[in-house]
């Protein structure tokens, strides 16, 4: 059986193809080589890298503290958790100006999330609070598909950090 296709439909066809793979490449900016890890390399130097996880640790702990307590119904905890989560401790400034913009991004907007539920926290019902906890742990989420943490090797400060190690 032959299947005829007119020139038209194969030039529209081939068109969107060519267009799909632009597309995928210029948003990726590379391809991956299989088995590489294809997140942006941020490089931190090992207290930086020890502050970042010690925070990620408090995030975690947050949203599992704040679930619990939405399905309690405990306002209070919600609250002091959520309050306590929105901004951070000022110890991240150094770190802050040497990552790119877009971890900059993520990272308040995940601060916005738990600043949304703590004012929440006092009136809203529980299941807006449960879903709006949902919705900031797709932003851990979209952070950690983005970036990974590689050791920052000795250069001398100021240096801008590479985008990719
Ligand atoms: C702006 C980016 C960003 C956001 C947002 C983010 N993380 Fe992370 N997280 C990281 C990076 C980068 C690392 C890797 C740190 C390293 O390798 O030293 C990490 C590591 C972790 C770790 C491992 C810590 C360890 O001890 O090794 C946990 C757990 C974690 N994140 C939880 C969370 C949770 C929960 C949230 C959301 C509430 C969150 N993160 C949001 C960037 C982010």
């Amino acid at each position: 059986m032959t299947m005829r296709f007119s020139l038209p439909f194969l030039t529209l066809l081939l068109g969107l193809l060519i267009g799909a793979a632009g597309f995928a490449w210029l948003d990726t900016g590379r391809i991956a080589a299989p088995g590489e890890d294809p997140r942006l390399a941020i490089r931190l130097t090992p207290d930086e890298r020890a502050h970042v996880r010690g925070e990620m640790l408090e995030f975690l702990n947050g949203v599992a503290v704040i679930s619990d307590a939405a399905l309690a119904g405990d306002r209070e905890t919600i609250a002091e958790t959520a309050d306590a989560l929105k901004r951070g401790d000022g110890g991240g400034q150094a770190i802050r100006q040497k990552v790119p913009e877009g971890f900059r991004l993520m990272s308040r907007d995940l601060r916005q999330g738990f600043a949304g539920i703590s004012e929440m926290a006092a009136t809203a019902d529980m299941e807006s609070i449960q879903r709006a906890t949902a919705e900031t742990l797709h932003r851990c989420a979209a952070c950690h598909g983005s970036y990974r943490v590689i050791p920052q090797s000795r250069r001398p400060a100021g240096l801008a950090t590479p985008p990719d190690g």
